[in-house]
């Protein structure tokens, strides 16, 4: 397939993808790190992926946090100081549909608090975010703003109250259940929906990978924006390769112009 007619084959599954969008009932978004990618957050999987580099159950596992706390700091340095992580036109473009009601809820994998960042008001974080931590010593409360200084200072953050290392974000780590409530809320929103957009995800990491399952079982319809066509393209109505951030705002602007009549 030469580039040219590989570009109309993307631009009339854009066009498809716009239609089904804009004529859903109630449309979610299921987002992964590959929605962030373009922000130059790094993502988990694939060739230069932070598995690659940090062992995550070295990096993010309770047990080695109690006893290393630091691994875990390198870690979430690399995920979103080095970056200085901002979001891109697929996050601006996710949180434009929302805005125009088109899309109800985003449902994420991702802590980087990107999609709030970009004006996205329903967004269920099935890991948590980055945005809160606590000391588990002397449960002293902190903000992102506060231990994002401290790691751009390529230093460790030490509880200013009990000088414990183990100042730990609200995320999920390996071998921690994920929040009761939000976990809750994305399976009812999956199962309310009719459409699913499936955004920049390998769809390896359970429980969170089940949910467009949940969206296919109750008869609604499944679409793929991804850099690969991942390990289940069976399960999508509609694969979209390539960049979310190129993909996302073209089929924004297309559904939001069926969405108006124009
Ligand atoms: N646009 C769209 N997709 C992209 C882009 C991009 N610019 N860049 C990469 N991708 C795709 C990759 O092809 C891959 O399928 O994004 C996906 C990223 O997959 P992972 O790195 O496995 O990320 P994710 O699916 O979110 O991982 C789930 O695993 O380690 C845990 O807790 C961690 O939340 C994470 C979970
Ligand atoms: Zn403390």
């Amino acid at each position: 397939m030469t580039p040219k007619n590989f570009e109309n084959k993307i631009e009339e599954k854009i066009a498809e993808a716009a239609r089904m969008l804009a004529t859903a009932e109630y449309p979610v978004c299921f987002t992964g790190a590959g929605i962030s990618a373009e922000s130059g957050v790094p993502t988990f999987r694939g060739p230069d992926g932070l598995w690659e580099k940090h062992d995550p159950q070295k990096a993010v596992s309770l047990s080695s946090f109690r006893n290393q706390p630091e691994a875990f700091w390198d870690f979430a340095r690399e995920l979103v100081i080095t970056s200085g992580a901002s979001p891109n036109p697929g996050h601006q473009a996710l949180a434009r549909l929302e805005e125009q009601q088109i899309l109800k809820t985003v449902i994420t994998q991702n802590i980087d608090m990107l999609h709030q960042q970009a004006g996205s008001k329903n967004v269920l974080e099935l890991h948590g975010s980055l945005e809160k931590a606590d000391c588990r010593d002397c449960g002293a409360r902190y903000s992102w703003q506060e231990l994002e200084k401290i790691l751009k200072r390529d230093e460790t953050p030490e509880c200013r109250n009990c000088s414990s290392l183990r100042i730990k974000p609200r995320i999920v780590f390996f071998g921690e259940r994920l929040p009761e409530k939000v976990l809750e809320n994305a399976w009812q929103e999956a199962q309310q929906a009719d459409l699913m957009l499936v955004i920049g995800s390998s769809l390896q990491v359970y429980p969170a990978a089940g949910i467009p399952d949940l969206t296919l079982q109750a008869g609604g319809k499944l679409i793929y924006i991804n850099a690969d066509r991942g390990s289940r393209p069976e399960i999508f109505q509609l694969i979209l390769t390539g960049r979310a951030g190129s993909i996302l705002p073209r089929l924004a602007d297309s559904a939001l112009k069926i969405s108006r009549g124009d």
